[in-house]
C-alpha cells in the first residue's frame, strides 16, 4: 500500500513510521519547514524510545520519507491520513478544527485517482462527515471515501502500543474503503489484534468515551486517595482489592497528582462541549474535570504541610515536571499547577527533569535546574517527587538525605514506601495513604 500521513506529532509521526515498518510505502507531510529538515537529517523532533531506530531502519529499506510537498506525496497514494494537531480551541473549549479542514482541502486538489481519506486525529462526532463534505466540494471529480481511524497510543510507550493495540478501530461506510483499511491493518490482524469496523459516528464517539473513562478512573482513584489520607485507608492496598475485580481491572488506577498531558484534558473538555451542544450533558465528565484541577491544588497543600505551613525562604526540590515519565511533553502537566504556587510562596524551587527542561524552562519561571536530584536537593528543606521517572524510583534516600537541610519527602506519585522513606530519616506525605 501507498501511505500519505499528513502532519508530524505524536500520532502522525510514530503511525507514519510503524505503517512504513508494516511494509507500507510511507512518505510523511508537513507543512513545518524545520521538522522535515530535522527529519530528512535523520533527526526526530519528539521524545520517543525507540522511534529514532525505527526512522533510521524504515528511511534505509527506501520506504519512509519526508517531504513539504503534499501532491508529491499523494500520487498513486491508496490512503492520507489526517494526523494534524486538534487542540482546544481558546475561549469556548471545542477541539479546534481548523488544521484537519485545511488540510482536507488542501487533499481535495491533489487527489490522484480513488483515495482513502483516514482521520487520525481525535476529532468531534461528525467531522469525518465535514471532512468529506469539504473535499466534495473542493472537487467535485475527486474520488475518495473517508475512513475514521481513531488512535489509542500512549506517549513514551507509543511503538508498543501502536504495533501492540488491544484494537484497532475503523469507522467506514463502503466495501471499498473497508477493503484498504484491512490491507493496511493487515500486518497487525495477522498478529491477532482486532480490527472492528464500525460507523462514522461511532468511531469518532469511541475514542473520547475511552479516553473520559479512562480520565475518569484515575480521578475516582485520586479522590478514593484524599478520602483515604482522611480515614486510615491506605490507597495502595484499596487501588489493590478494587483492581483484581476482573471487571474492575488494576490499569489506570494509581493515585497521583491528577492526570494532564496532551489527551486526557483536551478530550474530557471536548465531549463536554459535545455534550452540551447536543443537550446531552456529560456530568460525570465535567465533574471529573473539575474534581482534576481540585486534585492538582490539593498537591499544593500537601506540600506546605509537609513544610510546616509555608515554603515561603525554603529551597524546595521537585523531580520530575513532565506530565509522565519517558516524554519530553509538558501540555497540561500537574507541574504548571504546583511549581508556580511554590514559586508564588516564595520558595527557591529547584527543578530536575530529564527531558522537560527544553520546554519546561520557559513555563515555569523563577525557578533553577539541576543535573540529578541529588544536586537538585542541595540544601532543600523539601524534595517532591512529582514524575515518576525511572531515575527517581530507586534514589539512594540516604544520600539524598545527606545533602538536604531538612529531611522531608513528598511522594507525590507512592513510588517509596513509608518504610523506605522512615528508615532514611524522612518525614514524608503520599497521595492517599
Ligand atoms: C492517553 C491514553 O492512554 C491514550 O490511549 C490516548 O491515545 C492518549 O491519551 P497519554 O496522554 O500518552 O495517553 O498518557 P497516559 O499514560 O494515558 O497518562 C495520562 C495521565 O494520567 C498522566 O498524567 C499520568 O500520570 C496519569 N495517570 C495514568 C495517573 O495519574 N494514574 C494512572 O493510573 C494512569
Amino acid at each position: 500500500m501507498k501511505i500519505a500521513m499528513i502532519g508530524t506529532g505524536y500520532v502522525g509521526l510514530v503511525s507514519g513510521v510503524c505503517f512504513s515498518d508494516f511494509g507500507h510505502d510511507v512518505v510523511c507531510v508537513d507543512k513545518s519547514e524545520e521538522k522535515i529538515a530535522k527529519l530528512v537529517a535523520g533527526q526526530i523532533p519528539i521524545y520517543e524510545p525507540g522511534l529514532d531506530d525505527l526512522v533510521a531502519r524504515n528511511v534505509a529499506a527506501g520506504r519512509l520519507s519526508f517531504t513539504l510537498d503534499l501532491a508529491e506525496a499523494l500520487k498513486g497514494a491508496d490512503a492520507v491520513f489526517i494526523g494534524v494537531g486538534t487542540p482546544t480551541r481558546r475561549g469556548d473549549g471545542h477541539a479546534d478544527l481548523s488544521y484537519v479542514y485545511a488540510a482536507a482541502e488542501e487533499i481535495a486538489q491533489n487527489l490522484d485517482g480513488y483515495t482513502v481519506v483516514v482521520t487520525k486525529s481525535t476529532v468531534p462526532v461528525g467531522t469525518n462527515r465535514e471532512v468529506a463534505r469539504v473535499i466534495a466540494a473542493a472537487n467535485a471529480q475527486a474520488e475518495f471515501d473517508v475512513a475514521s481511524n481513531p488512535e489509542f497510543l500512549r506517549e513514551g510507550a507509543a511503538i508498543e502500543d501502536f504495533m501492540r493495540p488491544d484494537r484497532v478501530v475503523v469507522g467506514v461506510e463502503s466495501e471499498r474503503a473497508r477493503g484498504v483499511m484491512a490491507e493496511i491493518y493487515r500486518p497487525l490482524s495477522l498478529r491477532n489484534a482486532p480490527v472492528m469496523y464500525t460507523g462514522l459516528e461511532s468511531a469518532e464517539m469511541i475514542k473520547y468515551a475511552a479516553n473520559a473513562f479512562l480520565a475518569t478512573k484515575i480521578t475516582f482513584i485520586n479522590e478514593i486517595a484524599a478520602l483515604c489520607e482522611k480515614v486510615g485507608a491506605d490507597v495502595q492496598a484499596v487501588a489493590d482489592g478494587m483492581g483484581r475485580d476482573g471487571r474492575i481491572g488494576s490499569k489506570f488506577l494509581h493515585a497521583g497528582p491528577g492526570y494532564g498531558g496532551s489527551c486526557f484534558p483536551k478530550d474530557t473538555s471536548a465531549l463536554a462541549r459535545i455534550g452540551q451542544d447536543n443537550a446531552s450533558p456529560m456530568k460525570i465528565v465535567e465533574t471529573v474535570m473539575s474534581v482534576n484541577d481540585a486534585v492538582k491544588r490539593r498537591m499544593v497543600e500537601k506540600v506546605l504541610d509537609l513544610a510546616g505551613g509555608s515554603v515561603n525562604g525554603k529551597a524546595v526540590a521537585v523531580l520530575g515536571v513532565t506530565f509522565k515519565p519517558n516524554t519530553d511533553d509538558m501540555r497540561d502537566s500537574p507541574a504548571l499547577t504546583i511549581v508556580p504556587a511554590l514559586v508564588g510562596g516564595g520558595a527557591d524551587v529547584r527543578l530536575v527533569d530529564p527531558q522537560g527542561r527544553r520546554e519546561g524552562e520557559a513555563l515555569l519561571p523563577g525557578t533553577s535546574w539541576h543535573e540529578n536530584a541529588y544536586t537538585a536537593a542541595e540544601g532543600a528543606e523539601v524534595v517532591v517527587l512529582l514524575t515518576e521517572w525511572n531515575e527517581f524510583r530507586a534514589l539512594d534516600l540516604g544520600r539524598l538525605g545527606g545533602v538536604m537541610a531538612a529531611r522531608r519527602f513528598a511522594d507525590l506519585r507512592n513510588v517509596y514506601t513509608p518504610q523506605d522513606l522512615e528508615a532514611a530519616g524522612f518525614e514524608c506525605a503520599f497521595v492517599g495513604r
